[in-house]
């Protein structure tokens, strides 16, 4: 391990050599079957033919030109994510935390230009939005926050899928100009939503002049079971912000608008250097059309249900598991208590896993698993379970 790293993570000793679909080669020639998809990136699994050769053929062409000049695959991206997605326009970034604070600017500039002078922006309890000032700051998680003072103003903060409290910053402040949530909480532990949710949420919001904008970093791109979260209730955002397995592992961020919200960034406003090159377009677009023709939202529901389904099953009778949530390929195991040793015992035993939120196992696994390779996550991750809790 190298010394002249800073040490912002406590990696785990294992270095990964190489990919093919859904399992990873350690140094030593161990290969482990990866539940994880280096947290919500990889979902069409490793080395995936198409997008290999996308990004070989494209970094033999052309890999940057900058946005001073029209980039071809920017624009090829940007219809195929809007038609897709029924949005307008879309700017790009690298990160997921980016396309955040692009979303946040956004709603900024919109309030001042409505002539609100100090505009805010309603966020959730336990939400995660990134690491920069102004998305840590969104952040509902005093640990992600706690070193950083002073942080960004202009949130105000809601519980999470509690419509009356919503409703009452409604009543009582004329700032808020747009509101920031995730469909489903991550980080938080795939915490799910009431049906219905998001459907009241879109419609306190065109009440009240307010733009909706859905942070579907972790849920887009079919990772829920549609090709993203807000489609289950049917709802169209104002703003919706992209990342993770829109590259398949090319960093790439994309925040998407609609109607109003797409006239808002002007010439001056906003930008990025790499945003929207060739490569990170070319990717994407190649990950974006193969989800689409190869119905892999509709993989991910099959063996969301299979997987969920199995490890309820096999857990029943545990007396230290909760419950097993899902929606799609979003799956958590809420434990009674802290659990990270888990990780560790799942890599000795060839799976790749997370923990979060202390206690909540989540897993996160390429979406065009088979049943076969979903079946062996369920038998590894109960034996582990079993032999965890004693
Ligand atoms: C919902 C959500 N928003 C934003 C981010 C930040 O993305 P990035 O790490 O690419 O900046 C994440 C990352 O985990 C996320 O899950």
């Amino acid at each position: 391990m190298s010394d002249h790293i800073i040490k912002a993570y406590r990696s785990l000793p294992v270095t990964f050599s190489h990919g093919e679909g859904c399992y990873l080669w350690d140094s030593q020639g161990k290969r482990y079957l990866d539940a994880l998809c280096g947290i919500s990136v990889t979902s069409l699994g490793h080395n995936y033919a198409p997008v290999t050769t996308a990004i070989q053929q494209q970094a033999a062409t052309l890999l940057h030109t900058s946005n001073l000049y029209s980039i071809g695959w920017q624009q090829q991206l940007a219809d195929l994510l809007c038609r897709t997605a029924g949005m307008e326009r879309v700017f790009f970034g690298n990160s997921g935390a980016e396309a955040n604070e692009a979303a946040i600017k956004l709603a900024r500039l919109h309030g001042h230009r409505r002539g609100i002078k100090t505009p805010q922006i309603v966020v959730m309890e336990h939400a995660f939005h990134g690491r920069t000032m102004a998305t840590l700051s969104a952040t509902g998680n005093r640990k992600v926050q706690a070193g950083f003072e002073p942080l960004v103003g202009g949130f105000v903060r809601a519980p999470y899928n509690d419509l009356a409290s919503i409703e009452a910053i409604a009543d009582n402040n004329r700032n808020v100009v747009a509101l920031l949530v995730e469909p489903v909480q991550g980080e938080a532990g795939i915490v799910i939503p009431d049906t219905g949710y998001l459907a009241a949420l879109r419609r306190i919001c065109d009440q009240n002049d307010w733009l909706l904008m859905l942070d579907e970093i972790q849920t887009g791109m079919a990772r829920s079971g549609k090709m993203f979260a807000c489609q289950h209730e049917k709802v169209v955002p104002d703003v919706m912000t992209l990342a993770k397995a829109l590259g398949n592992g090319v960093p790439i961020g994309a925040c998407l608008a609609n109607g109003i919200a797409a006239e808002v960034i002007q010439p001056g406003n906003h930008g990025s250097t790499f945003g929207g090159n060739p490569l990170a377009c070319r990717a994407g677009y190649a990950v974006l059309h193969s989800m689409l023709e190869f119905g892999i939202a509709d993989n991910a529901a099959l063996r969301g249900e299979q997987l969920a389904v199995a490890l309820r099953q096999g857990l029943m009778t545990n007396p230290d598991v909760v419950e097993v949530r899902h929606l799609g390929l979003l799956l958590a195991i809420q434990m009674k208590k802290p659990c990270q040793e888990l990780v560790a015992l799942a890599l000795e035993n060839g799976l790749l896993i997370n923990v979060t939120a202390e206690s909540v196992i989540r897993l996160l696994p390429p979406l065009i698993i088979d049943e076969a390779e979903t079946a062996e996550i369920a038998e590894i991750l109960i034996d582990c379970i079993h032999q965890f809790t004693g």
